[in-house]
């Protein structure tokens, strides 16, 4: 194994510093080391240094069966071997078609028709360029504005960046593409005084936002709803009870579509392979990506109802969109193959028969000081860190970069937990550990968590 005391090591540290550009990185903090990792297995993953730590993130809510599965890796040897590459554009190969068939299966409704993509955020965008057209054909043209919420993370591609409701990461990218409109989001700890303690009451005030904000735009240039069904950035906000039925009544009595994004909630975080399955709603589209091959193969969807598709399903026309790698024989395989593990390891029912253990554990850590929050559902938590738990005072920006930044990220790394500590919102810690993880590995986090934590405190 590569060591970064050694001299390959080093000098590929230094060849990192000098031609690798990372995603969303600030390249300074390159300076001090780069955390290379070179290995994975089951729940854990290990540096170039032979370091170990668990992974909290699933790498990036992704690896829903954990690392190190050989028959993954085996199915996409066989695939590349017998046919490594071949478009869906006026063709078809078996192994998109096999996995169409099986989503299709697993979605709700009359959601029949899926669009490969390869990644998320290209989901997000043909979700929105599919809307557009939609209206289009139906001879409402004025119809092509979308509504998303605060905080909320939909993707980086132009259209996906102007749905995402984080001003910071669109500012230097500013004109986006114009008409997308935010509301509030599902955020019950930080909800207007008179609803924090009412959450059927909140859903209905954060629900109605949603049609507050169709009426002042017009319905009939409104053509879509972006929603997660619990929302990452900002924390984990699940949505409080009613909400998505009170949704979709919206979006019915307004002719504006429901898009699921899923990107992050779908093949098992919350429980069923589809969140809203879980959640009990049924949209329009469902956009997907991330766990769908537990990430051993990049693949992205989207996935419509037999009522968007009607209009493309005769004649001439056709949804003028795709990507050269959308459906890639080698991800398909390989998505199917992740399917079959789900099947055989019941990872949905050890989802939801270990979801509340999980919960629990994670909050004994309220009794902490610097702990105002915990919440999720499924694998999928955040932990709010606070200044004051009576006021719920949060930090301000140059605490929230000390702590967060200064502190906590590389801490927790040093202390043996791969996570992520999170500032796009107020802060918070996220996690989304491997599906098949349990009570030991939740108690490993915890433990983590409670040192560093205190230790944070220790030094406000
Ligand atoms: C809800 C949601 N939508 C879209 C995306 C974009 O996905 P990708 O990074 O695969 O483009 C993400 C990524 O984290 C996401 O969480």
């Amino acid at each position: 194994m590569t060591d970064s005391t050694t001299p390959r090591g080093t000098l590929r540290a230094d060849a990192a510093r000098s031609h690798l550009w990372g995603h969303f990185t600030r390249q300074s903090a390159w300076d001090g080391g780069v955390p290379t990792i070179v290995r994975g297995e089951g729940h854990h993953i290990w540096d170039d240094t032979g370091r170990r730590y668990i992974d909290g993130l699933s790498g990036l809510f992704v690896v829903q069966v954990g690392h190190g599965r050989a028959e993954l890796a085996e199915r996409a040897r066989q695939q590349a071997s017998e046919l490594a590459f071949f478009p869906l554009w006026s063709y078809a190969h078996p192994q998109a078609i096999d996995l169409a068939e099986r989503l299709a299966s697993h979605a709700p409704g009359d959601l029949n028709r899926v669009f490969f993509t390869t990644s998320g955020s290209e989901a997000v965008e043909t979700a929105w360029k599919l809307a557009k057209q939609y209206w289009k054909l139906q001879g409402r043209p004025g119809k092509h504005k979308v509504i998303s919420r605060a905080v909320a993370y939909h993707g980086t591609t132009h259209g996906a960046l102007s749905i995402t409701g984080l001003p910071t990461l669109k500012e230097p990218f500013e004109p986006l593409v114009p008409g997308a409109h935010k509301v509030p989001n599902t955020n019950q700890y930080r909800a207007p005084e008179g609803l924090r303690d009412d959450p059927k009451a909140f859903g209905r005030w954060a629900a109605d936002r949603i049609a507050e904000a169709i009426e002042f735009e017009g319905p009939d240039t409104v053509a879509a709803v972006f929603l997660e069904p619990v929302q990452n950035a900002g924390g984990c906000f699940p949505p409080p009870p009613g909400y998505f039925e009170r949704v979709r009544e919206i979006c019915d009595q307004y002719d504006v579509l429901l898009v699921s994004d899923e990107v992050i909630c779908a093949f098992g975080r919350i429980g069923d392979i589809f969140a809203c399955n879980e959640l009990g709603y049924v949209p329009d589209m469902i956009t997907c990506a991330k766990g769908m091959t537990s990430g051993y193969s990049p693949i992205g969807a989207l996935i419509a109802s037999d009522r968007l598709f009607e209009p493309f399903a005769t004649g001439a026309a056709s949804f003028a969109h795709g990507y050269t790698f959308g459906g890639h024989p080698v991800s398909a395989a390989v998505a199917m193959a992740n399917l079959d593990i789900f099947e055989r390891e019941k990872i949905p029912e050890h989802v939801r028969a270990n979801a509340p253990v999980f919960r629990a554990t994670l909050e004994r850590l309220l009794d902490l000081p610097i702990v105002g929050d915990v919440r999720g559902e499924g694998y999928f938590y955040g932990i709010e860190l606070v200044k004051d738990k009576a006021t719920r005072e949060t930090f301000d920006d140059d605490e929230s970069e000390r702590l967060l930044r200064g502190f906590l990220s590389g801490a927790l790394y040093d202390a043996g937990l791969y996570c992520r500590a999170d500032d796009r919102g107020d802060p918070v810690i996220q996690l989304a550990p491997p599906l098949t993880c349990g009570p030991a590995q939740f108690d490993e986090i915890e433990q983590i968590l409670r040192g560093v934590l205190s230790e944070a405190w220790s030094r406000l």
